[in-house]
């Protein structure tokens, strides 16, 4: 299994889970010292860090290489990395946006190529990616991410029409909603507010389990959030109403109330310190399943995760 985007959120506790059933592993991000934590967090596991930037030319290539010079083949490629910017478009800069689209579509398409490139060669496989409701919906503030999960969206689709004659090579989109990850706190910002994930808010390892039922069982689109369903509909049917409500909504909900001066987040560079499983925005509920009131603790931590 290749994870790309494997020291935070999403990919983080997909390592997590690939390690539980005991699969063999190629974890890849930028922060190598992260790839070493979480090794470390998979240590049951036979895995191999490869300190990647998906968005250097000939990057994915190498990842790709590294993997079948140490286990012989790649089964299944799950594509997470992944960068966010917020701002105003005309306000925020060239070089930002440009660099979002490059990481969030351009180096996907890569994986993309790449993993389609071994699976042809060896006749099967499965490649993973994480796309989002914000690929079928829009939502002011986000337009690079939103232009990317679009972009993600449609070749994704084209790609598995592509696909139909190769059964056995398979590609699966993952669109989760609000996710409870360190992506909001570590995006690049030109609004002044931090963002934070409007609720319904699920947890990292919900997305994971996703992931993983895809690795068994390849679906074309798999949506992870209660209310996506309803935001499409919406979105869909009801544009005028839709565009009155996501701005207000928008502030309300989807920007916390702390300042922040403008800055590139990890947009460019990584920033290991910022990056985990959680990002804190659903409460822990590990103290309680260790604590007395562990059987209630563990049966809201399963309806939140
Ligand atoms: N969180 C949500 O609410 C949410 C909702 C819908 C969809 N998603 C999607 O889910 C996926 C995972 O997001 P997440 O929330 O788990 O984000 P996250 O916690 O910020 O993790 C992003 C991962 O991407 C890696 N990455 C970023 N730029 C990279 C680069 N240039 N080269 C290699 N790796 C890079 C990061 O590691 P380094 O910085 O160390 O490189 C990190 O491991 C993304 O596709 C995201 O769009 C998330």
């Amino acid at each position: 299994m290749v994870i790309a985007g494997a020291t935070s959120g999403i990919g983080r506790a997909t390592a997590r889970a690939f390690a539980d059933r005991g699969d063999r592993l190629v974890l890849a991000a930028r922060a190598a010292q992260t790839l070493a934590e979480v090794r470390a967090e998979c240590a049951d596991a036979d895995v191999l860090t490869v300190p990647t930037d998906v968005t250097e030319p000939g990057a994915l290539d190498a990842l790709a290489d590294a993997a079948i010079d140490r286990f012989g083949r790649v089964d299944v490629w799950v594509h997470t990395a992944a960068v966010m910017a917020y701002g105003r478009f005309d306000e925020l800069p060239e070089r930002v946006f440009d660099q979002v689209v490059r990481t969030d579509l351009l180096a996907a398409a890569g994986a993309v190529r790449v993993a389609l490139r071994h699976f042809r060669a060896t006749g099967a496989g499965t490649l993973i990616l994480t796309g989002s409701v914000l690929g079928h919906i829009t939502a002011p503030y986000m337009s690079a991410y939103v232009a990317s999960k679009w972009g993600l969206q449609g070749l994704a689709r084209t790609v598995q029409q592509e696909l139909r004659d190769s059964p056995k090579i398979r590609l699966c989109l993952v669109n989760p909603g609000s996710v409870d990850t360190p992506v909001y706190q570590q995006a690049a910002n030109y609004l002044g507010r931090i963002g934070r994930p409007p609720p319904p808010v699920a947890g990292a390892r919900r997305v994971a389990r996703a992931i993983v039922d895809c690795a068994n069982r390849p679906r074309r689109e798999v949506s992870v959030g209660r209310l996506n369903v309803v935001l499409r509909a919406g979105f869909t049917m009801l544009p005028g109403v839709y565009d009155v409500l996501v701005g207000p909504l928008m502030r309300l909900a989807g920007l916390s109330g702390r300042s922040v001066a403008a800055n590139d987040g990890s947009v460019f560079a990584p920033n290991p310190a910022g990056e985990a499983v959680r990002g804190g925005h659903l409460p822990d509920l590990r103290q309680l399943v260790s604590g007395p009131a562990g059987v209630v603790g563990a049966a809201l931590r399963r309806r939140l995760s």
